[in-house]
Order: structure tokens, then sequence, then C-alpha cells
């Protein structure tokens, strides 16, 4: 099998890294609009409220929200087939809990999916990536309420009547994947998600399972009632999953690194199987947590089945050896993998990993697979000729690249498109820096936010404008 003709060629990005104009229009504040900046050994600040002698990088992003005109007429010229986006939804509800959305925030998006449209580009729409609006932490607890779940139903119903028959192409949530009851996690993980830092959670393992478990539910409930709304919608979600190694061939550290990597999984079933895995409802029995299940639940799994399944890949883990207190991996700062080099942030440089997660994931499925994000975060030097030569994110995408084709041509993956992260640089979500840069056009932005904005071509962007030519049929 070759890469389709049709292989939806593009990027992501997300409303909260780019958009900026964090007040504009109407729209409320979100979660991330709290959050400073760090770095890879700072870890970003959460603050309650928004103090106005710090600086919170999703206030500004990249400006998109003013210049998605000139931004998308790049994304046009490099090819791309199909761009990513998410919606934020204090856009559109400011608090989350209003009866009448925010006319201005839903015309935002008609406007931007109408010039993506202009240029034959496929929107392909995250309801959810990390932008709650925060008043639904603080006055109903985030997704440990089940009420929540109502008012993303009602956010996501307005979306896609909004959009509909402009938008095909949905995601319910990017990455629910992060929250595990049992899993040690830093704050901002669990903050990304739902608003809440880990450390200050009570009850953990209680909240996370119950977090975990609504998010699930209203990731199905959403794709039933996008189905009922348009039945020619397809809809999927979007994991962050990393292929766990083990550390040796000890039988016990190998089934060690299955389990870790497994852990991630389990939504994934939920959302593919028609119900709610049975061993997670067992293992939450044997730990004393209760979930909030209604009988009516049962529908939604069996109704509610993804289309497809989006995944964002950059990096491999090494699985602590077994009986190791740490439960952690390369990404969030594990053991290191000794074959791989890392990025300058610590991530491990795996392409092999992609096509090992694919492969997984099909075979476990059997749906169709698109990559939603894959990309490398590292610093630019702009040269003395006003030159950024990327010949390191050059050689990582296309290392990538060759191996999704491995993974369709050779192993017969239904893969259906490749969609890198942050084509033009944004936010770090993470760290908050502008100096993580992924795209492929540079953004005059700094860290502390100085800077003219103006938008520059690096070398990779001719390099993928190519490839998108060539159906990466002659990658270097
Ligand atoms: C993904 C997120 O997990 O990682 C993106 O979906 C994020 O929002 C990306 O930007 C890269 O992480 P970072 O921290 O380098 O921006």
């Amino acid at each position: 099998m070759k890469l389709d003709s049709n292989f939806l060629w593009g990027g992501s990005i997300a409303a909260h890294q780019c958009e900026g104009a964090f007040q504009a229009d109407g729209k409320g504040t979100g979660i991330m609009d709290l959050v400073t900046i760090g770095s890879y050994q700072q870890p970003r600040e959460i603050d309650s409220e928004i103090n106005p002698n710090k600086r919170y990088p999703s206030h500004q992003g990249i400006d998109f929200y003013h210049r998605y005109r000139e931004d998308i007429a790049l994304f046009a010229e490099m090819g791309f087939k199909a761009l990513r986006i998410s919606i934020d939804w204090s856009r559109i509800y400011p608090k989350g809990d209003e009866e009448q959305p925010n006319q201005a925030g839903l015309k935002y998006y008609q406007d931007v999916v109408e010039e993506l449209l202009k240029h034959n580009i496929e929107p392909i729409v995250t309801l959810y990536h990390f932008e709650m609006p925060v008043h639904l932490v603080k006055q109903y607890g985030s997704w440990a309420n089940r009420k929540v779940v109502d008012f993303y139903l009602k956010f996501c119903e307005t979306v896609y009547q909004a959009l509909n028959h402009k938008v095909k192409y949905w995601v319910t949530f990017n990455e629910m994947n992060h929250i595990d009851p049992q899993t040690e996690a830093s704050d901002i993980f669990t903050y990304i998600i739902a608003g809440l830092k880990y450390s200050e959670i009570e009850n953990k393992k209680q909240t996370l399972a119950t977090i975990g478990y609504n998010m699930t539910l209203a990731s199905c409930l959403a794709v039933k009632m996008g189905h009922e709304i348009n039945p020619d919608n397809q809809i999927g979600c979007v994991f962050g999953i990393e292929p766990v190694y083990p550390v040796d061939c000890n039988p016990e550290n190998v089934l060690n690194a299955f389990q870790q990597m497994d852990r991630d999984f389990y939504q994934i079933d939920a959302m593919c199987n028609g119900e709610f895995p049975k061993y997670k409802l067992n293992e939450y029995q044997d730990l004393g947590i209760e979930l909030p299940i209604n009988p009516e639940d049962s529908q939604a799994f069996e109704h509610g089945r993804l289309d497809f399944i989006g995944m964002n890949y950059y990096a491999s883990s090494v699985a602590e050896y077994e009986g190791s207190d740490a439960n952690s991996s390369a990404l969030f700062g594990g053991l290191q993998n000794p074959f791989l080099k890392t990025s300058k942030w610590g991530w491990t440089i795996d392409p092999i990993g992609i096509r090992y997660l694919l492969n997984y994931t099909y075979r476990k499925y059997g749906l169709p697979i698109i990559i939603t994000e894959n990309g490398l975060g590292a610093v630019d030097k702009v040269n003395q000729a006003g030159e950024i030569v990327d010949d390191y994110r050059i050689a990582y995408l296309s290392d990538h690249i060759s191996e999704i084709k491995k993974a369709v041509e050779l192993d017969q993956v239904a893969c259906f498109g490749y969609l890198m992260w942050g084509p033009i640089d944004l936010v770090s979500a993470t760290t908050g820096q502008m100096s993580k840069r992924y795209g492929f056009i540079h953004v005059d932005l700094d860290d502390e936010g100085r800077g003219s904005l103006a938008r520059t071509r690096k070398k990779s962007f001719n390099w993928y404008q190519q490839v998108i030519t060539e159906n990466a049929e002659n990658l270097k």
C-alpha cells in the first residue's frame, strides 16, 4: 500500500498557544491564561487570578487571532491539505455555564474555517485542547463534577451547529490520557487537562479516576451527538502516547514496561470497544474507588465509538526497573535510552517509535489513524543573512515521515494524514517558552514578549512544501 494521494499533509496548532487576544470580543478567562512562563528546569507557575505584574504567554500568543489570514496563506503556500485548530471554549461560553453562546467568538472561528476552505485546506477541529473556562474549575470543581460534562456537550453542540457542513473532521479531546489515578504527575500535567494542580487535588486517586471517567464519557457523548447532527461528520479523539521500552530483557522489566504503556490505552478501549473496560472498573474497585456511573452511560459507550484515532507522537521512553518507586518516563525526566539522542528539552528522538506506535494501535483497534502532532522543539538562530537553516528539524521530520511510510507501505497500517506540530512557532504548552520553536515559519517574538511578530520562512518551509508536492516520494 502506498501513501494515499489524498493523504492529509498539514499541521496542528492550538488556540491558547497561538491566538493571543485573550480578552478580545468577549472571551472569558481560560485555564491557560493563568499560567506563567517556565523553562526545561523551571516549572510554569499556575496562579488563581491574573497578576498584573506577571507575564502570561497565552495573552499574546503569536497574535494568530489578528493574523490568521496571513498565516493561513503561508500554510497554503506550503501546500497544506489540512490544518488542525482548536476552539477555545472560553471564547464561545466565556464562563462555561451561560445560556447563550458568545456570537463574536463563534464568528471568529467561522471566519477562520472559511479562510481555510478558501485555500482548500481541510479544517480539523479539536473541541478541547487545554482550553477550559476557569469559572468551571472554580465554581464546579472541573471534570470531577458531572455537570461539566453537560456544559461541554452544550459547547460541542453549539460548535457542531455553527460549523456544520464546513468542518468534517472533529476531535473531541486532546490528550486526556495524561490523567491517571495511579501515576504521580507534576502540577502542570493535571492542570492543562483539567485546570487542577496535582499537588492540590484532594483524594487524588478517586478524583483523577472520576475525571478520567467523566472525560471519556463526555467524548463518547460528543461523538454520538456529532453523528446525530451530521452523519457525515468524522469524529476522533487525540491521544499523546509514548511507546515504553523495557530497560532490558528481564521478563519482569518487559512486563513492567508493557503495563506502564498500557495505562494510556484504557480510554481508547472505552471509545472503540463500546463499553468502559471491565478491567479498569475492577482495578478501581480494588483501589476503593467508586465511579459516578449512571445506568444510561452504557448507551453512550455503545453509540459513541470513534471514527478515527489521532496520535500525538514526540518521543519514546524507558520504564524504570520493576520495583522502582519512580514511575516516570524520559519525557518527564526518567531513564534515558542509551541508543537515542534527546532534544534540548530532554525529549528522546526516536523515529522508529512512531512506526511501533502506529502498528501497535492499528493492530489493536483496526481504526484509521492520523498523526495529529509530531515535531521537534529546538532553539533556532537567525544567521547574518536573516535566514534560519534548520537542518536538524528537517532531519527529525524526514526520519519520522520515513517511518510512517514504512508503517503504511510495509506494515499495512491505515494512516491517513500527518499533521506536524507547530508549523508556525508558538507558545510551548509545557514550558510557556517561545524559544522552544517547532515551526516552518519563524515568529519574531522572544520569551519576554519582545519582537515585531514578523513571520519568516525557515529552510524547512521549502523542504515541507516539496515533501507535500511529492507525497513524500523522495525523502532524504
Ligand atoms: C502536545 C500538546 O502534547 O505537546 C501540545 O498537545 C504541545 O499542545 C506539544 O504544544 C508540544 O509540547 P511543548 O511543551 O513543547 O509545547
